[in-house]
């Protein structure tokens, strides 16, 4: 049999406390948030949600629906005609996500709709969009400004500037550590995120980050020290060497990807490794290579990144310690 056990689907039913009725549901259609593998992510509209955690006040829908009280909500949607396989692999993201509990750092399941197709996953909206692009805007926008390049160090003060538009050192760190909080929580229950990057974080109100695209996210077994994939298309650029050669994922490989999560951060959403072919990452990393230091990066929070790229998993930091040194140096700064 295989030791790694998927993660189980319940069926869905009147009683659970996830599930609403679709007519309660509002999707704005021409509203695409964005698309993923399979289906697409719409705006939701605005929903009395309190009215819908009638069912059970501690519940966890309870307490999410009363966060989500006049807010707007994110609609990840599977197509009616979207095969049985992708079925499958969106209620199984459903019933992980049920399992996940309430965390700030992360985009929050808020309800479901199973009983029908087509199949809504509904999380928390993040006003902001994907770090990846957040950062990128805001890189351009400080490339066109006179002599500053993108040096976050010194920031421009100046009315003339579009204050959203720039960013600081420190709003980068606060970001890292808000990311590697939700890492360690995702690790000390077990799950293993496998897609850990900057396009699958959220920004919202451009101050607070989350985890978001739990696709790929798997459950490991109290036993099971790693999961292994059966392949599939991985980002290899963001893959640790262990994971590029035998597909072996633990939460030590989501630390490597969390390193060059922390080189897209600090470079405004640069690409790793640019201009190399991804078959050569794997022979690179082997002989030793990683990505340098790039320009204005501190030294302390390159030291990060190196210790998230230890050749050995075990060697490698942990995500506690990873959030104490980001925000130590968070600290230090301010
Ligand atoms: N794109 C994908 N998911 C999203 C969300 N929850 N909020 C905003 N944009 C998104």
């Amino acid at each position: 049999g295989n030791p790694y056990t998927d993660f189980p689907i319940f069926a869905a039913n009147k009683n659970d406390i996830w599930e609403i009725e679709r007519r309660n549901l509002i999707i704005h259609n021409d509203k695409k948030l964005g698309s993923g593998a399979f289906g697409a992510v719409y705006l939701g509209g605005k929903t009395n949600w309190k009215s819908l955690a009638h069912k059970d006040a501690n519940s966890p829908l309870g307490i999410n629906l009363m966060r989500a009280e006049n807010c707007q909500v994110a609609v990840k949607m599977l197509p009616e005609y979207a095969d049985e396989m992708s079925k499958h692999e969106f209620l199984r993201e459903i019933a992980l996500m049920k399992t996940l509990g309430y965390h700030e750092r992360l985009v929050n399941m808020l309800a479901c709709v199973t009983e029908s197709e087509p199949l809504c996953l509904v999380v928390e909206y993040c006003d902001n969009g994907d770090l990846l692009q957040f950062l990128r805007e805001r890189c351009k926008y400080m490339m066109k400004l006179d002599d500053l390049g993108i040096n976050y160090h010194d920031p421009p003060e100046n009315d003339n500037y579009d204050t959203n538009m720039i960013v600081t050192l420190k709003q980068l760190l606060q970001f890292a550590v808000q990311i590697s909080y939700g890492l360690e929580y995702l690790s000390q229950k077990g799950f293993v995120h496998r897609d850990v990057a900057a396009r699958n974080v959220l920004v919202h109100e451009g101050t607070a980050c989350k985890i978001g695209d739990f696709g790929l996210c798997r459950y490991i077994y109290a036993d099971q020290s790693q999961y292994k994939s059966k392949g599939g298309k991985l980002p290899l650029k963001w893959m640790s060497p262990e994971a590029i050669r035998h597909y072996e994922f633990s939460i030590k490989s989501d630390v490597w990807s969390f390193g060059i999560l922390l080189f897209e951060v600090i470079t405004l959403g640069g690409s790793p490794y640019p201009g190399m072919p991804p078959e050569d990452v794997l022979p690179h990393l082997e002989s030793g290579g990683r990505i340098e230091k790039p320009d204005n990066c501190p030294e302390n929070f390159y030291d990060v990144m190196i210790q998230c790229w230890s050749a050995d998993p075990e060697e490698r930091i942990e995500f506690s310690d990873i959030r104490m040194q980001l925000a130590t140096q968070l600290e230090d700064i301010t």
